[in-house]
This record gives C-alpha cells, sequence and structure tokens, in this order.
C-alpha cells in the first residue's frame, strides 16, 4: 500500500538539487529544476550508486559515475551506459510559496 509522506517544504530544497531521503525502506531522490519536484528511485540502474549526488538538468539527472542521464518523468536512461528505467514516485505539492509542503507517494 502506497502513502503520502511530507518530506518537507518548497524552501528546504534549493533550484536545481537533489537530495536523498529515506521513506518506508526505500532511498528516493527528490529533484527540484525550473519544471517542479520530481521523485525517482536514487539507485542508479547502471551501478547502484546515487543519483542524488549527480548533476540536475532541465529534463532530468546525470549520473556522477558514468554520465547517464535519467528522465525525471518517466526514469527512463537518456543516454548510455544505463539501459533500465529507474522507479519513478508521484510528487503533490500543498500550499503556496516557499511554504508550501511537499508530499511523495510511496
Ligand atoms: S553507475 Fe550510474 S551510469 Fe554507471
Amino acid at each position: 500500500m502506497t502513502n503520502w509522506n511530507v518530506v518537507g517544504k518548497v524552501s528546504d530544497f534549493a533550484m536545481g538539487s537533489a537530495k536523498a531521503i529515506d521513506l518506508n525502506g526505500e532511498t528516493i531522490c527528490l529533484v527540484r529544476n525550473k519544471n517542479g519536484f520530481h521523485a525517482i528511485s536514487d539507485a542508479c540502474s547502471h551501478g547502484a550508486v546515487s543519483l542524488s549526488e549527480g548533476s540536475v538538468t532541465d529534463e532530468g539527472i546525470e549520473c556522477f559515475l558514468h554520465g547517464s542521464e535519467f528522465n525525471l518523468q518517466t526514469g527512463e536512461p537518456k543516454t548510455p551506459p544505463a539501459t533500465s528505467a529507474v522507479d519513478v514516485f508521484a510528487v503533490q505539492v500543498d500550499g503556496d510559496g516557499d511554504n508550501a509542503v511537499v508530499s511523495v507517494r510511496i
């Protein structure tokens, strides 16, 4: 069963940043970019390193180890060497401005 889990306020996450968060036994990578908030599995599907240590782009996140970029909407790798998608989780923002509450469904 999945539940919404509060992960913080909008102001807790800098624009263009990624943060690893442990939720219900899973580590997710919470990303804030110009398109909003996104949550994907933190483990790269190629080498299982932390995606939250990679670089956030306008459309994805690039793994720091070998450079695969993952689509934040689908979890699919856009570039090699990764060939498998990572899990994607729904994100909801309740409220307005910096005090709005960010939740992830997992
Ligand atoms: S470990 Fe992420 S691309 Fe290789």
